[in-house]
This record gives C-alpha cells, structure tokens and sequence, in this order.
C-alpha cells in the first residue's frame, strides 16, 4: 500500500498522529452507524470511531467538536485545548475519526480498492461530522447548543469548508493551518503561489546560515548524482530502500526537501502529540549538519531525524513516502484525498537551498494511474466547496491560526485578507511565533513559548465572545 504513492511527491505533510496515547482516549471511543453513502443510494452502514465526553455539559453549553484528519489514529478531546475550553464554558466534547483512516473503514480491509473508495468523498466527510453532531447532541439534550468545529492542517481545511457550507451545523470554527492555497493547476501569477520549501529553506537561513551552506552544498551534490546517472552512489550516503530512476529526480529531491519541512512543522521541545519527533528538531538537525563529515552525509543526518523508527523496522527508507508512516499517515487514503479534494501541490523554485524542481508538478498521471481518478482543478473545487478568498473573508466566525515554525503556512489563508475591524464575528487571522503546525489546538505543556500560550487564550476568548452572542 505505501508504494501506491510511488510517482507522487507527498512533500506536504499535514497531520500526523499521537504515538504514545493510540487508542486510549477516556472516556473510551464509541462506534456510530454511519452511512457509507450519505446521497441515498445505499443503505449500507459502517463503524464510524468517534469520541464523546459530556462530563462538562451543562444546559446551553457548546458542543466542542475536533474533526479528525489524514492520521491512523484519532485525537482524543483530553489532549486538545478544548477540552480546557469545556471545563470553563460548561462544554460537551466530540471527536470525529475521519472515514477511511483509523478504524473507521466502511468496508473493512477491503475499504482501499478503487472501487470501495469511491465514498471517500468531502461531502460524505461533512455528512459524516453532521450525522454525529446531530445524534450527540439529541443525545444529551443539547440541541440548542452551539457547535463550534476545530481542526488543525488537512482537517483545518475541513473545519473551513464545514464551517463554510453547514453554518446551520457549525457556529463557529478554529482552522489551524488549513491549506486554503496551492490547488493546482496553477492558474494565476506566483504571488498566489506561497511556497513551503521556499518559508522551510528561509527558515534555514534564519537560524544558521552556516548549516544552510551545508545543505545547500549537499542538494547540489545529491542533484548532480541523478542527473549524472549516479544514483547507485546515493546508497553510499543514504539508506534508501530504492534508487531512485532519472525519471524520478524531481520527486525524489522534492521529497527530502519535504523533510526538512516536515521536520519544521513538528519542531517542537517535546512530544508533540500531533508528530512522532521529539526534542527541537530544527535545532538537532542544524547541529548534526555542522557536525556532519560531509554535506551528503549532514543530508543524511537530517533525514535520519524523521526516519529513525522506519530505519529501526526496515533496515532502509523509502524516500517514496518520505518515511510519513512512522508519525502515522495512512498513505493510500490520503492519497487518494491528494488526487480528489486536496490537489494541491508546489514546486521547489531556484534560488532555495533545496534542488529546484525541474518540471513543474502534475498530479494528473499518478491520479489516473493509482485510482483513475481526474483530479478536479482549483476552480472546480472553489465553485464547488466555496473557500475562494471572497467566500473566506465573508464567512464569520473563524480563526484561521498559522504558527512561525510552519511552512504550511504558505499555501494556507493570507494574511492580508483579514483586515482589523471590531467586529467580533468577523474571520480572524493570528499569527503564533514559535510555535509548529498546528500545535494551538493541542493543551498547553510546558516549555510553550508565552505567544503560543497567549494564542490559545485569544482563541478562548474569541469563542466565548462569539457563544455569548
Ligand atoms: C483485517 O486485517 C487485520 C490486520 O491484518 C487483521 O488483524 C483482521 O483480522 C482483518 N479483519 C478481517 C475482517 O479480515
Ligand atoms: C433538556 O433540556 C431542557 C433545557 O435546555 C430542559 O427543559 C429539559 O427538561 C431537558 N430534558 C431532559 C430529558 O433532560
Ligand atoms: C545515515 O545516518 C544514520 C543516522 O545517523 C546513520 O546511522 C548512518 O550510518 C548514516 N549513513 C548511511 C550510509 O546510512
Ligand atoms: C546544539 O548545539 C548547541 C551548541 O553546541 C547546544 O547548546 C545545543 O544544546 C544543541 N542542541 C541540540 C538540540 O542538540
Ligand atoms: C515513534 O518513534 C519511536 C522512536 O523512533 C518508535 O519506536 C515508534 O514506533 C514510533 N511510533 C510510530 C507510531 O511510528
């Protein structure tokens, strides 16, 4: 199932999983019989995974909703933010796995023939969040209650897109670092087009020039090899699974500088439950690019941060999936999402210390040949789900976050389609230095820089003021 992504680049990491906690939410997850098909043309049903929690819940309270996104395991309400928010704002709380990850697949193990996967389409998503929201709130005699939807990357962009075309559902909505841009094909001129290498490789720059030379030393070197027919030599320096082929040269250098951003958007001091990588990442790869004998072999060091635990099981790594398993993406559903409602996709541009691509990227073929599937174009997705920048500023309530260390940030919402107003239910936006992607929605821990902590208290404070209304 993980070389289905074998001709894609997957160098946008979105979210990843909590390792340490996987399937020990409490109080315990549930299942709810959801429809496959929720257009009618089937009564077929599957186990949907969610999580409920009304502990909190007083009469007019909120209904606190996480939905769930690209990850094999689901989020449990306690280790987010809102559970806090609940304790304060007599809330009840859900998470919702997303269908097709996790334990939530309406066909079993067969749930990823490109047949059965025919389902996973964003309006069964957003009916699925709906079915749930609905049930739960009858449940617990809150049908009064307001809904407010968070989530962080991928599903950041689903609390947009929910918030956006369900407002009867959802009141209100937190989007973290949602990607809202970048759809391809890219129609317009480059301003639209914010690039994650080029905000990862700045990054660089920002922090150590002196590493930055390194590795700008070291893409060099690995580009000449492919381009040279040189790619045995990569073994060499790499641990690769596979060599990669003179055809594969852009994906295979646009993947390792997907790692140095991957590595960004999980920089955090510790276990981030959204990442499996601990211990300041950006800063342990920098020192181990300094100490490197070679720019290869500090190459090689950095990818060795991200693809330990693939390393550890299989003795190599699979630059074809840039080692995204080991924080929990499952590939084939998200890849298939890649081909349908998330076709976005960038190119590493000159000038970076990443390898410019050469050819610019195209999910098309790998589209057609994985799931023959024709990926819709970023107009027919806008016409379609409405988050073209005039529907974004025009919806009200919904704090879309973007966090320092993120080079997500790039083809998220941009800054200056929010401008200040008193309104307090106009969409805001909020910028958290020193902070990793999406790291807001998860509860305070220590060694939070005091922005990050202020960013959740805003957030807070934004969401009371909307729930008083
Ligand atoms: C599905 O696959 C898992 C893992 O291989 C296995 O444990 C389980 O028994 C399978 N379930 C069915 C219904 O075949
Ligand atoms: C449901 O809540 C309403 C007030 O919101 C209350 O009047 C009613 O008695 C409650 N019903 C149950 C079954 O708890
Ligand atoms: C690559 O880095 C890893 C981790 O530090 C190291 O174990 C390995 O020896 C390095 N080189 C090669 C060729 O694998
Ligand atoms: C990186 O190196 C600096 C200087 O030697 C050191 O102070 C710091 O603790 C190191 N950081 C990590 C994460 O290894
Ligand atoms: C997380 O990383 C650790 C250490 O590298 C590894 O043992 C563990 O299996 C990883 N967890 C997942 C979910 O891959």
């Amino acid at each position: 199932m993980l070389l289905a992504l074998t001709l894609l680049s997957t160098s946008f990491l979105l979210a990843g999983v909590e390792a340490q906690t996987a399937g020990t939410c409490s109080p315990a997850a549930q299942f709810f019989d959801q429809r496959v098909d929720h257009s009618g043309h089937s009564t077929r049903t599957f186990k949907h995974k969610y999580q409920a929690n009304a502990q909190f819940f007083r009469a007019g309270g909120p209904l606190l909703v996480i939905q769930g996104g690209e990850a094999g395991t689901m989020l449990c309400t306690e280790q987010m933010e809102i559970f806090n928010w609940a304790q304060e704002m007599n809330g009840a709380l859900l998470s919702v796995e997303h269908r097709y990850f996790g334990e939530s697949l309406p066909f079993g193990n067969d749930s990823y023939t490109n047949e059965n996967l025919r389902h996973l389409t964003l309006d069964n998503i957003m009916s699925d969040t709906i079915s749930l929201v609905d049930w739960y709130k009858k449940t617990i005699n809150a049908t009064d209650s307001k809904v407010i939807v968070v989530g962080g990357s991928y599903s950041g962009f689903l609390s947009m897109v929910l918030r956006i075309n369900h407002p009867e559902t959802f009141y209100g909505a937190i989007s973290a670092a949602g990607p809202a841009r970048a759809f391809l094909p890219f129609t317009d001129s480059n301003t639209e087009r914010f690039n994650r290498y080029t905000l990862a490789s700045n990054t660089w720059v920002e922090q150590s020039p002196e590493a930055a030379s390194i590795v700008q030393q070291g893409f060099k070197q690995l580009a000449s090899l492919v381009d040279s027919g040189k790619s045995d030599k990569i073994k060499d320096v790499f641990p690769l699974c596979n060599t990669p082929s003179k055809s594969e040269r852009d994906d295979f250098l646009r993947n390792i500088a997907g790692i140095y951003g991957i590595l960004l958007e999980s920089n955090a001091a510790y276990l981030n439950p959204l990442f499996n990588t601990t211990g300041t990442p950006l800063e342990t790869a920098i020192n181990r690019t300094i100490a490197a004998s070679s720019p290869l072999a500090a190459l090689n060091e950095t990818t060795a941060i991200l693809c330990a635990s693939q390393l550890a099981t299989q003795g190599c790594w699979k630059w074809e999936t840039q080692c995204t398993d080991g924080i929990g993406v499952q590939f084939t559903p998200w890849d298939y999402i890649r081909c349908n409602h998330q076709n976005f996709g960038m190119d590493v541009t000159p000038g970076t210390i990443f390898a410019p691509t050469l050819r610019p990227f195209d999910s098309t073929p790998h589209c057609r040949d994985t799931f023959n599937v024709t990926p819709p174009t970023r107009d027919e997705l806008i016409a379609k789900y409405h988050f073209s920048e005039k529907d974004i500023r025009k919806t009200t309530r919904v704090i879309y976050s973007e966090a320092g260390w993120d080079p997500v940030r790039g083809f998220s919402v941009a800054p200056e389609w929010f401008p200040i107003t008193p309104d307090t239910n106009a969409p805001r936006y909020m910028f958290i230095d020193g902070a990793s992607h999406t790291q807001d929605t998860i509860r305070t821990m220590p060694g939070d820089s005091p922005a990050l902590v202020n960013a959740r208290l805003v957030q807070r404070n934004v969401v009371r003021t909307w729930l008083a209304q």
